[in-house]
């Protein structure tokens, strides 16, 4: 649409095209937008710099320090503060992406790449690198483009994502339903009641304060493992009634994991890792109007908010997982037209007592779910390889064996 409106504009205006040769170019393609021949315009993430580190990773795919404990954003980093998005920005279900880009950390535009994920999620919440690599890669393989190495955090943008005469499957973004986007979110509609299953909605964020309320304080709810355990619970039970085509795979259970970044992500540390509601709120977007409903504005950390102090790693999220699960264990399957259909599956943690940072079960699994999810991208060989390429090296040293699945490209080919 934007682009529509400036070609408008400038075919009534030609003297305006002379001034900005850079659009009578765009405008001579077939779409006004012939990017096979033009460099994409889009907004990059803000480049790191010697005076900001945050946790030392750089926009190479690599590691940063794992040091955290850093304030975010760093006081005189001007490049890293808060903006709305611009017109025309994707925005989508995940309060982490979105507070990333709304920060620069990930284009401002929504678009972004492995690269600026992998770093900006070491940088911003401290996530430990090969869980980051872990996070990127499993939102690549059901949601990005392996060739442009390029993701929406929104819907589908296939058309900015891939490039012109040259587009190698519709990728849906982070934003698409029945992807990496199931039913039961914390504060996003099931798909089935609007379609809308990435937008905030108040009175789901309403609902889950009260639970907050209810397993701490009235006074200071805290967003802690009792009450998501408990919230995560009463949304399954909501759906089992209210949508009678859900759907909840143990693939449902990856919610279970963005359930733990409320108390392990986004508390602060320089608030004793507290998940209250001014730090919660502010991650989510959620304000509080008049009338005592919840409304939106762009997604940020809170005030004089600083990281974890030691990187989050795999077993914290999968052991999240397993905790949130077993304190309410619930049924796999789903309602045709209103009626369960059980998928009679039991579920078996990933972690035992003994569970680390650096346990390869886990890396393991984690890199397994990635490579077998490649293999039904609209391009399966494009995305097993882009993934064999920037995470096989990465979990290289966890000695993973895949029986029938090749881990090296040359494997690929032969
Ligand atoms: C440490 C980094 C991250 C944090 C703190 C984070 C946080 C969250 C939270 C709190 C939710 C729940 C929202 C709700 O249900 O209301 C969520 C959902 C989601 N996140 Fe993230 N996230 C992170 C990384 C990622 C990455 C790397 C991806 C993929 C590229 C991703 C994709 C999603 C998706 C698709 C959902 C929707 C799940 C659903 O409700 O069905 N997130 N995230």
């Amino acid at each position: 649409m934007r682009f529509a409106a400036i070609s408008l504009l400038l075919a009534a205006t030609p003297l305006v095209v002379e001034a900005y040769p850079q659009y009578a170019k765009r405008l001579a393609g077939s779409r006004n937008d012939n990017r096979a021949k033009y460099p994409i315009l889009r907004r990059a993430a803000v480049p790191y710099s010697d005076q900001y580190p945050y946790t030392g990773a750089k926009l190479d795919g690599q590691s940063g320090t794992g040091k955290g404990g850093v304030q975010v954003p760093a006081p005189g980093d001007t490049a890293h503060e808060y903006q709305d998005p611009p017109p025309g920005a994707y925005r989508g279900p995940c309060p982490g992406l979105n507070t990333l880009a709304n920060h620069g950390f990930l284009s401002r535009d929504g678009i972004t790449t492995y690269t600026e994920m992998v770093a900006g999620l070491q940088n911003v919440y401290n996530v430990d690198f090969s869980t980051a690599v872990a996070l990127t890669m499993l939102g690549f393989v059901f949601d990005g483009d392996p060739i442009s190495e390029m993701m929406s955090i929104g819907g589908d943008a296939t058309l900015i994502t891939g490039q012109d005469g040259n587009f190698t499957g519709e990728y849906g973004g982070v934003s698409k339903h029945g992807t990496f986007e199931l039913d039961v979110s914390l504060t996003r509609n099931d798909f089935y009641l609007n379609g809308d299953s990435y937008s905030f909605n108040g009175t789901l964020f309403g609902m889950m304060l009260a639970t907050a309320k209810n397993t701490s304080t009235a006074a200071n709810p805290l967003f802690d493992f009792n009450a998501m355990a408990l919230y995560r619970s009463q949304q399954y039970d909501r759906a089992r009634v209210e949508n009678p085509w859900l759907y909840f795979p143990q693939l449902a259970l990856h919610n279970y994991g963005a359930a733990t970044f409320l108390y392990e992500a986004f508390p602060s540390s320089a608030k004793n890792n507290t998940p209250d509601l001014e730090t919660i709120s502010s991650f989510f977007g959620a304000v509080q109007l008049e009338d005592g409903t919840w409304g939106h504005v762009g997604e940020r950390p809170p005030p004089n908010w600083h990281n974890r102090v030691t990187p989050m790693t795999l077993a914290d999220v999968t052991g999240g997982i397993d905790a949130l699960y077993a304190a309410y264990p619930k049924d796999f399957g789903a309602n045709l037209g209103g009626t369960w259909f059980s998928l009679n599956e039991t579920y078996t943690p990933s972690t035992g007592s003994n569970s680390s940072a650096g346990d390869s079960a886990l890396v393991c699994g984690a890199y397994g779910e990635i490579l077998n999810t490649a293999l039904s991208a609209p391009q399966p060989y494009a995305m097993y390889g882009f993934v064999l390429e920037k995470a096989g090296p990465v979990f290289a040293p966890y000695n993973c064996s895949f029986p029938g699945l090749p881990t090296s490209i040359a494997g690929l080919a032969s």
